[in-house]
């Protein structure tokens, strides 16, 4: 197994930080990272806000509701951005523009693109003996969560990393099966994927028993029964069309 290979299989959420910051060399080489990552039609379709200011944690923190928003050696939230792509162009050629960067087909490879640099930072975060938490969770106000970075139209705020030196060493959380996820030539049949998902259960069950802090007892399915039962975040769909994306 080559080092880059142990880097990604070692990967666990770190949610407890040290005090320590990040250097400015640090930061620019997990950005650097970020850019590096295949990106549709060499577009870059995100932007990347590094939080320095303590205030703008604290607002960020307001909404997560996590303490590692505001504990942690830096924090890098990723956006999909279809407005910088704009700015090449006049105000007539512009608004030929419009369709396409309305589009959900956009919206989408905005989407893939920030994800894709996010995994990159992260990669390169862990390789170099941080750790990293996505954050999600920001987007429980996302209009807030919009407006707290000031982000014009066709720009929306997706999810933050907060990264830094581990402070703890949580246990490694089992995946689903491979067989649960890789198929060949054609979508599998549920049987095949009942089985699959219940034998996760037996093995992320014991997971949770076992581990060394906030243990339960607790199966992936209930967990996803529970998960899309209750319906949350609802008015992000909305908030796309305000930022006037994915509108057709
Ligand atoms: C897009 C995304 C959003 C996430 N949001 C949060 C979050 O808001 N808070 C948090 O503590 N963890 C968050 N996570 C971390 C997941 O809970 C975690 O990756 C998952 O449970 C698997 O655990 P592991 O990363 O330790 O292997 C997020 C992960 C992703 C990919």
């Amino acid at each position: 197994m080559n080092s880059t290979i142990e880097t990604i299989l070692n990967h666990r959420s770190i949610r407890l930080f040290k005090e320590e910051k990040l250097t400015t060399k640090q930061i620019q080489l997990l950005v650097q990272s970020a850019q590096q990552a295949s990106t549709s039609s060499n577009v870059m379709a995100y932007t990347i806000i590094g939080i320095s200011d303590k205030n703008v944690k604290e607002e960020l923190k307001e909404i997560s509701g996590h303490k590692h928003v505001i504990n942690n050696g830096h924090l890098f939230i990723f956006c999909g951005d279809l407005h910088r792509v704009q700015l090449v162009a006049s105000d007539e050629v512009r608004s030929k523009m419009m369709e396409m960067v309305e589009s959900t087909e956009q919206f989408i490879v905005a989407n893939i693109d920030a994800a894709l640099a996010a995994q990159n930072l992260s990669i390169a975060a862990e390789s170099m003996g941080l750790g990293i938490c996505f954050l999600g969770s920001l987007r429980n106000n996302i209009e807030r969560f919009s407006e707290i970075l000031k982000l014009p139209e066709h720009v929306i705020p997706l999810f933050g990393i907060a990264v830094g030196y581990p402070d703890h060493k949580p246990e490694i959380k089992p995946r689903l099966p491979i067989d649960a996820v890789y198929h060949e030539n054609q979508y599998p049949t549920d049987d095949k994927l009942i089985s699959m998902v219940a034998k996760y259960d037996e093995e992320i069950k014991a997971y949770y028993q076992t581990r060394s802090t906030n243990r339960k007892v607790e199966t992936w399915t209930e967990q996803m029964i529970q998960k899309y039962s209750n319906s949350t975040r609802l008015d992000v769909a909305d908030f796309t069309k305000k930022q006037k994306l994915n509108n057709q």
